[in-house]
């Protein structure tokens, strides 16, 4: 089954709100008053700053595929299962930060690329660190092996908030997120389902 790809909001892509707000979920609290994922609530795909330019930008480190084309891709894997992907890009902090905010009791999972801000932003981790606790798993994505390349790009600042981290498998990467957070949610059997290693 597939779902019909419709652009959002301004750097949005995913189900259009009449209202112009990303796809809202009615929250549902747990007995503890955290947010339950729930079916049918969207991922969201956060991409930082440079990633616009994917595709172009030093192709023989983050490959050929533009950043419409990864949206595609994730929407069309997510469309397997049922669920709705929203896709934003944004080159500012504060932007994703907001976004981040608007996760929980809205998104069933968060996939993260924060690009340079990955090394730098103790505000996006402490803005991961807070939708985590509220129960929204996060999964923080790089393209390229971080950690084979300089020294500055080893510290993820980002990483340590997050459920999981996947790093040096382009597009791949993405698409492994998306499995991940699904079976996370119990909506895909996941790699490791029914042995010790399922999430
Ligand atoms: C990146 C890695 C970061 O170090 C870099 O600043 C990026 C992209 C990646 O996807 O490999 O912008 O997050």
């Amino acid at each position: 089954m597939t779902t019909p790809f419709q652009p959002g909001p301004a750097g949005t892509s995913g189900p259009a709100r009449q209202d112009g707000s990303p796809g809202a979920a009615p929250a549902e609290a747990s007995p503890g008053g955290s947010p339950q994922p729930a079916p049918g609530r969207p991922v969201l795909v956060l991409h930082g700053p440079n990633l616009n330019l994917l595709g172009r930008r030093e192709p023989e480190v983050y490959g050929h595929t533009s950043l419409a084309e990864l949206d595609a891709l994730l929407q069309r894997r997510a469309a397997r299962y049922g669920v709705p992907v929203e896709c934003f890009q944004s080159n500012h902090e504060g932007v994703l930060i907001d976004r981040l905010h608007q996760a929980p009791g809205r998104y069933l999972g968060v996939i993260l690329n924060p690009g340079g801000y990955a090394h730098t932003s103790v505000a996006l981790r402490d803005a991961v660190a807070a939708i985590a606790g509220l129960g929204v798993p996060v999964i923080e994505v790089h393209l390229s092996n971080v950690h084979a390349r300089e020294p500055f790009r080893h510290r993820l600042l980002t990483a340590g908030a997050c459920r999981g981290v996947i790093s040096g498998l382009g597009v791949t990467g993405y698409l492994l997120a998306l499995e991940g957070l699904l079976a996370l949610a119990g909506l895909a059997p996941g790699p490791g389902a029914g042995t010790a290693e399922g999430p």
